[in-house]
C-alpha cells in the first residue's frame, strides 16, 4: 500500500512535467472550432452503435439512419429500444437490428458479441458510445467499480471478441467517443486499486480513469489492426446535452443545470462529427489518434504513456475473464 502511494506520486510528476502549455492552448483553440462536415452517404454500410437511447448516440442514430445506414444498435432498456427501432424504421425506411445488452453485466456483453459474430454481414462502423458518470462509488454486477466497467470494459470486450472477424474483413472503423475528461485522471489509471480502496473515489477521477484506460488499449489494438484496412480512433464529443449523469440525484441536478447546461451544446454537433470520422475519404488509413470532434490532439500526458500500456491491457482482459490469444 506504501509501495503503491509512492508509484502514484511518483507518476504524477512525471506526468506534470510532461505537461506543455503549449497543448493545453490547442486544447482550448479545439474547443471553439467547429467541426469538419462530411457529405458522404451511408448506403451499403452497416454501423454498430451502443448506446442510442439518449444524448449522443440517439443523435447519431438519426443521422445515419436519415443518411442511408443499415443499424445494428446496442441498448440495455429494451422499451426504449423498440421505441426508437420503430422509430428510425418509420421515418427513414431504415433496416435496424435491436440487441439489448447492459454493459453492466459482462456476461450479457459476452452473449451479445456471440450474436454479433453468428451475423454474416460485416460491420463497417463501430461506434462504442454507452457511458455513464457516477459521482459515488458503485459497482456492477461483476463486481467492478460500475463507471471502468460501463465505459472501458463492455467496449474492450466487444473489440477483443471482434477483433480477429474484424481483421478478416479487411474495412471497419472502430470509434470509441471518448471525453476531454480522460485528463481528470491525472495520474493515470491505478490499475491496482481498481475498486478505489487506497485512493480517493471521485465521480471525476473514476470517470476519467475509464477513459484513460479506453485511450491507452486503443493503441493495443492500433497495433493488432496494422497492415490492414481497420482502423481505431478515439474522439470529444463535444461539451453536449444529454442525460449524462443524471443518476446522480437533484443536487448534482442542480449544479448540472447552472453550471454546465448553460453552455453546453447541441448533440447533434457530436453526431455530425462521428458522422465525418466514421466516412472522410481524409481519414482513410488514420488510426489510433484522438480527435476533439474532428480535430485531431494530443491526449493528456497520462493516457499516451506506452509504458502503462501493458498493465491496464492485462487488468482489462483479466477482468473480462479474457486469455490472451
Ligand atoms: N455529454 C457530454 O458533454 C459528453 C462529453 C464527453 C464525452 N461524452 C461521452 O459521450 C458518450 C455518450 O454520452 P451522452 O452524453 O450521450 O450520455 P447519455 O445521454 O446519458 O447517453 C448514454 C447512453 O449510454 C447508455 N448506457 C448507460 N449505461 C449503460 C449500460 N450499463 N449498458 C448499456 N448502455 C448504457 C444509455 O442508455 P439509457 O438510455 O438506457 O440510459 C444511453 O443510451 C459517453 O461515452 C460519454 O462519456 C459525453
Amino acid at each position: 500500500m506504501v509501495y503503491e502511494e509512492g508509484v502514484w506520486l511518483m507518476r504524477l510528476l512525471k506526468y506534470l512535467f510532461q505537461y506543455r502549455f503549449r497543448h493545453m492552448g490547442e486544447l482550448m483553440r479545439n474547443a471553439k472550432k467547429d467541426a469538419l462536415e462530411c457529405n458522404e452517404d451511408f448506403k451499403g454500410k452497416r454501423v454498430l452503435l451502443s448506446g442510442a437511447t439518449a444524448g449522443i448516440g440517439l443523435e447519431t442514430a438519426h443521422l445515419f439512419a436519415k443518411n442511408g445506414a443499415e443499424l445494428v444498435l446496442l441498448n440495455r432498456n429494451p422499451q426504449k429500444a423498440e421505441r426508437l427501432k420503430k422509430e428510425l424504421e418509420d421515418s427513414y425506411g431504415s433496416k435496424v437490428t435491436s440487441l439489448i445488452v447492459d454493459f453492466n453485466e459482462l456476461a450479457q456483453v459476452q452473449s451479445c458479441a456471440d450474436t454479433l459474430l453468428e451475423m454474416k454481414e460485416p460491420l463497417d462502423i463501430i461506434i462504442h458510445n454507452s457511458g455513464v458518470f457516477n459521482t459515488t462509488k458503485q459497482f456492477s454486477k461483476d463486481d467492478i467499480e460500475m463507471v471502468f466497467q460501463v465505459n472501458h470494459l463492455g467496449a474492450f470486450l466487444l473489440n477483443y471478441r471482434l477483433k480477429e472477424r474484424l481483421k478478416k474483413e479487411n474495412r471497419a472503423r472502430i470509434i470509441f467517443v471518448n471525453s476531454e475528461g480522460h485528463r481528470f485522471a491525472l495520474a493515470g489509471v491505478h490499475t491496482k486499486d481498481l475498486r478505489w480502496r487506497w485512493h480517493w473515489y471521485s465521480g471525476f477521477k473514476s470517470y476519467g480513469a475509464s477513459k484513460t484506460a479506453q485511450l491507452l488499449t486503443m493503441y493495443r489494438f492500433q497495433e493488432y489492426f496494422a497492415g490492414s484496412k481497420v482502423t481505431i480512433n478515439a474522439m470529444h464529443p463535444g461539451n453536449v446535452r444529454s442525460a449524462m449523469g443524471e443518476n446522480n440525484g437533484r443536487l448534482y441536478n442542480y449544479l448540472k443545470k447552472k453550471l454546465i447546461l448553460s453552455s453546453a451544446l447541441d448533440p447533434d454537433i457530436s453526431a455530425k462529427a462521428l458522422h465525418y470520422l466514421a466516412l472522410s475519404p481524409n481519414l482513410e488509413g488514420v488510426s489510433g489518434k484522438f480527435f476533439h470532434l474532428t480535430e485531431e490532439e494530443l491526449p493528456a500526458p497520462h493516457a499516451r504513456d506506452m509504458s502503462a500500456v501493458d498493465a491496464v491491457w492485462e487488468k482489462s482482459l483479466e477482468l473480462c475473464g479474457l486469455n490472451e490469444v
